[in-house]
Formats: C-alpha cells, sequence, structure tokens
C-alpha cells in the first residue's frame, strides 16, 4: 500500500501554463503534414489550412504555449520568406538536422500565430542567429509586435494583420553551440549581446531567450554575459532521454532506464539554476526547457550531428511507457516551477515525442496525450508538496509517486504507479467529494495506439472508495491517474 498525503501547508508555487508548452519544427511531417494541409485541400477537413481533427485535439489537450518554426530549422529560417500572397512565397530548401527538403513556406508568420489564436496558445517564436542578421531579426520583431504605422507594420496590416501580434517570448538562435553556428560560449555570449540590445530598443517588453547548452558552455556564457545581465530573461536548455533502447521492444532494465532519465531533468535543472546565481544578482532568469521528450534510436541515432546516417523523419513509437516518463518529468516541472519558466514537449505532431499522430485521413493520439490530458487541472494552479510512502521499484525508488496541486476550490492529486508490472494499493488522504477520477492504462508498458487501432489505449473511470479522511484505490501496472477532489 503507498500513503500519498498532498501537504496543503507546503504550497511549492504557482505552475505556469507555460510549463505545458510544445515545439512544432519544420521537420519531418510535424507542420507540413501533421498541422497543415493547407487550404485548398478537400480531403481533410481543415480550417484555414490547419488539420480541424489536429487543431480540436490541441485545443483539448491543452496547448498553451508553442514554440516555432525550430529548432535547427530556425538557423536557416527567413520570415520574409512566409508572408504575403502564398502563391508568391519562395521555395527554399527547407533545412533542419540532417534534412533537406522543398520548402513552399506555406506556413508563414500569419498563418502560425493564427494557428495559436485558433488553439489558444502563447507563441514562442525562435529568431535566426546562425544565417540571419540582427536587423532581420529586429525587424521581424517589428513586424509581430509594432502598433505603429511604420512600414512593417503597414505591411502587416496589408497582409490581413491590423493590430499587433504581441509577441512575447523570442528565442534568439536555437542550439548555437552546434547546428545553429557551431559558435563557442563565448562567441555566442557576445553575438547574443548585440542582438538582444537592438531587440530591446525594437520591443522593451520582448523576454528574450539565451541558447544554454550543458553546465560548462552555460557557465562560460552566463560569466561572459555577466556585465549585460538585464539583456537574459531566459535561458534555453534541451534534455532528450536517449538511453531507454527501442521505442517498443525494451527490457525491463532499460523501461526504468528510461524513467530514470525523466527524473535525472531535474538534477539539470537545479544544477543550471546553481548557474544562474552565480552571476543573476537580483535579476530573475527563467530556465527555459525548450525542448524535451523521449527520442528512440528508431527516430535516428541521437543529435543533429548524426545528420547523414538515417534514412527515416524522426518518426517513433509513442508507448505508454513514454507516456509514464512524461508524468514522472511533469511531477519534476512542479516541483521546479520557481526555477523553470517555460517548456516545450518536442514535437506537437509526427515527430519524435508526439501527443498526436497523423497518416492521411487519419488522426490519433497517443498515451503521452492522455497523460498531459490528466494533467489539465494543475496548468496554473498553485503545486503543493506531495509525500508518498509505500514499496519501492526492482531498481530503487519509489514504485508510486505523486503530483498535487489546487485550483477555484478543487485539489487535484496525480499518482503514477510506475512499476512495470505490478498494480499498487493506494491510501490517498484527502477529503472531499470527488469530482472526477480518471486513469490511463493499458494491457502493456510497450502498447501504442494506431490508425487501425486508435482506442488500444485510453482514458478511464478510475474506482474510487471513499473513507473518512482517505481515498483508497487500486492502480494498475504502469499507470497514470487523477484524482479532483473539492475542498
Ligand atoms: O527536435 C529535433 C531537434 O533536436 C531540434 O531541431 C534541435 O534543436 C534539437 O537538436
Amino acid at each position: 500500500m503507498t500513503t500519498i498525503s498532498p501537504v496543503l501547508s507546503k504550497p511549492i508555487g504557482t505552475v505556469s501554463p507555460r510549463l505545458y508548452g510544445h515545439f512544432a519544427e519544420h521537420l519531418g511531417r510535424c507542420c507540413y503534414d501533421g498541422l497543415w494541409v493547407g487550404p485548398k485541400n478537400q480531403d481533410v477537413p481543415q480550417t484555414r489550412g490547419f488539420r480541424q481533427d489536429v487543431v480540436d485535439a490541441l485545443k483539448a489537450m491543452p496547448t498553451p504555449l508553442l514554440r516555432w518554426p525550430g529548432g535547427c530549422y530556425a538557423d536557416h529560417y527567413h520570415w520574409r520568406d512566409g508572408i504575403g500572397a502564398p502563391e508568391q512565397r519562395p521555395v527554399r530548401l527547407g533545412l533542419s538536422c540532417g534534412l533537406a527538403v522543398e520548402d513552399d513556406n506555406g506556413i508563414g508568420t500569419h498563418e502560425f500565430l493564427d494557428l495559436c489564436e485558433m488553439i489558444g496558445a502563447e507563441p514562442y517564436l525562435a529568431g535566426n542567429m546562425g544565417s540571419g542578421s540582427v536587423q532581420e531579426m529586429c525587424d521581424w520583431v517589428e513586424y509581430c509586435n509594432t502598433s505603429r504605422k511604420t512600414n512593417l507594420g503597414l505591411e502587416r496590416a496589408k497582409n490581413g494583420r491590423e493590430q499587433p501580434y504581441k509577441v512575447k517570448l523570442w528565442g534568439v538562435g536555437n542550439e548555437n553551440w552546434g547546428c545553429g553556428g557551431n559558435y563557442s560560449a563565448e562567441s555566442y555570449a557576445l553575438e547574443y549581446r548585440r542582438y538582444a540590445t537592438m531587440l530591446r530598443h525594437v520591443d522593451e517588453k520582448a523576454e528574450l531567450v539565451v541558447c544554454g547548452f550543458d553546465d560548462h558552455w552555460n557557465r562560460r556564457l552566463m560569466e561572459t554575459l555577466r556585465h549585460h545581465i538585464g539583456l537574459v530573461d531566459h535561458i534555453s536548455i534541451h534534455r532528450y532521454w536517449i538511453h531507454g533502447g527501442p521505442g517498443i521492444d525494451f527490457s525491463e532494465q532499460q523501461y526504468y532506464r528510461l524513467l530514470e532519465e525523466a527524473d535525472d531533468t531535474e538534477r539539470f535543472i537545479v544544477t543550471t539554476q546553481e548557474i544562474l546565481d552565480g552571476v543573476r544578482g537580483t535579476r530573475n532568469i527563467g530556465i527555459a526547457l525548450d525542448e524535451w521528450g523521449v527520442w528512440h534510436p528508431e527516430s535516428r541515432p541521437w543529435g543533429p550531428d548524426n545528420a547523414g546516417t538515417m534514412t527515416d523523419n524522426y518518426e517513433q513509437a509513442c508507448t505508454v511507457r513514454d507516456a509514464i516518463a512524461t508524468a514522472a518529468v511533469l511531477e519534476v516541472f512542479h516541483r521546479q516551477c520557481n526555477l523553470l519558466s517555460l517548456a516545450n514537449l518536442a514535437q506537437i505532431v509526427n515527430v519524435l515525442h508526439a501527443p498526436i499522430l497523423t497518416n492521411g485521413k487519419a488522426m490519433w493520439v497517443t498515451p503521452t496525450y492522455y497523460v498531459l490530458q490528466l494533467h489539465a487541472p494543475h496548468v496554473g494552479a498553485e503545486a503543493v508538496r506531495t509525500d508518498a510512502y509505500g514499496p519501492v521499484l526492482p531498481v530503487g525508488g519509489k514504485a508510486v509517486t505523486a503530483t498535487s496541486s489546487r485550483k477555484e476550490g478543487q485539489i487535484a492529486v496525480t499518482i503514477t504507479n510506475r512499476h512495470l508490472s505490478e498494480a499498487q494499493e493506494i491510501n490517498l488522504k484527502l477529503s472531499g467529494e470527488i469530482v472526477s477520477a480518471r486513469v490511463m492504462t493499458s494491457d502493456a508498458a510497450n502498447a501504442e495506439n494506431s490508425a487501425t487501432r486508435p482506442n488500444r489505449v485510453q482514458l478511464e473511470n478510475l474506482e474510487v472508495k471513499t473513507e473518512p479522511e482517505q481515498l483508497l484505490f487500486t492502480l494498475p501496472a504502469h499507470s497514470v491517474a487523477t484524482v479532483i477532489v473539492a475542498s
């Protein structure tokens, strides 16, 4: 039996909606085909070019933040290619992570920002440092955000949008230690200083994201920026979990290894904060984990520098195990909600750790989608410490872990049974009327949904026995549940 106690007297902080962000890169079938079929498509129902089934699923996920257009793609992207009449837009080489495709720029600034409005997401734009210029990025900010009648403001209005978009989040490059230009930390820091200074002149409200990497790079980067710390609002870090073996045919050891990697994300966040603390003075700098997720070897031997070794398009199995890893890291996000300022799952449709998959007319959601839905009550809520005491896993560590939050008179508790093969009895120390209790479970940890079997994994109602001051239920092996109680 595991006893779970939300410690309501120990609030941690607010779970910003930005921690539930997503990432759409022009890579493989994420943007084109996954999100976008184009406004002329008559086979797949669409709204202004975006697949209606995907838009509906995104609204229900929820999707409070969306980063675009890359990733590595961002440092090749020239925003002017994606504005104006679609038929007059240039066809460029779409370049990211070793893939080169014909890119007709069908999704440009207006289309992307309109999608964000459709699904209720805050946009986060990644600018081009690798092959762009300071002026180009300043112009993009002005084009999107100015309310003045400058040439760029008037051009935006002529292209259909009179009111400024007011995009707050701007990435200054992406992975500039690698695909974004192979800078050294020091040379990137100096370049960043120039970009950020000029961007601030254009829009002082823009929140600028500097590109971090590992501890070594981050130390040197921040040390070089120490005397210009006011130019940094967030530091971007990425974490892919790559040691879980095959996407489907994994061993017990590999199953647990993936979960350990997800947990270890917390150590990276805390270490990054320690580095920031050494230079930030009284300034608050957010940690932007703007790419995270599972990266199975079938998608490609890991890392952008392995370009040329793969034959595929970054698509991989998305199983229950990946969803359990998602639940594990969301516990980390809640615990570290005062350090993390935003986070983006990579990527939103079809590519890597996707919550939504498509194939032609078919669309289905993955177990990770359901785990994100189970976490919806935590978005914008106040996270509270949650203690769990009970059995341990064969590899050590707790079999059952949990996270809780409260919002608008309700307490939501999400409980994860990480055990590969054993169900767990749960005693949740809460009283009050149950608003809902649902569980994501399935017959196997390597189960996935597919076009032909879209509901193999789904959400079910969880049976809960109510006793004074406690709620009793059984969590199946490898499952995640959320119980919401009116307080
Ligand atoms: O998400 C795929 C790629 O992974 C991104 O383009 C890059 O930023 C990272 O290396």
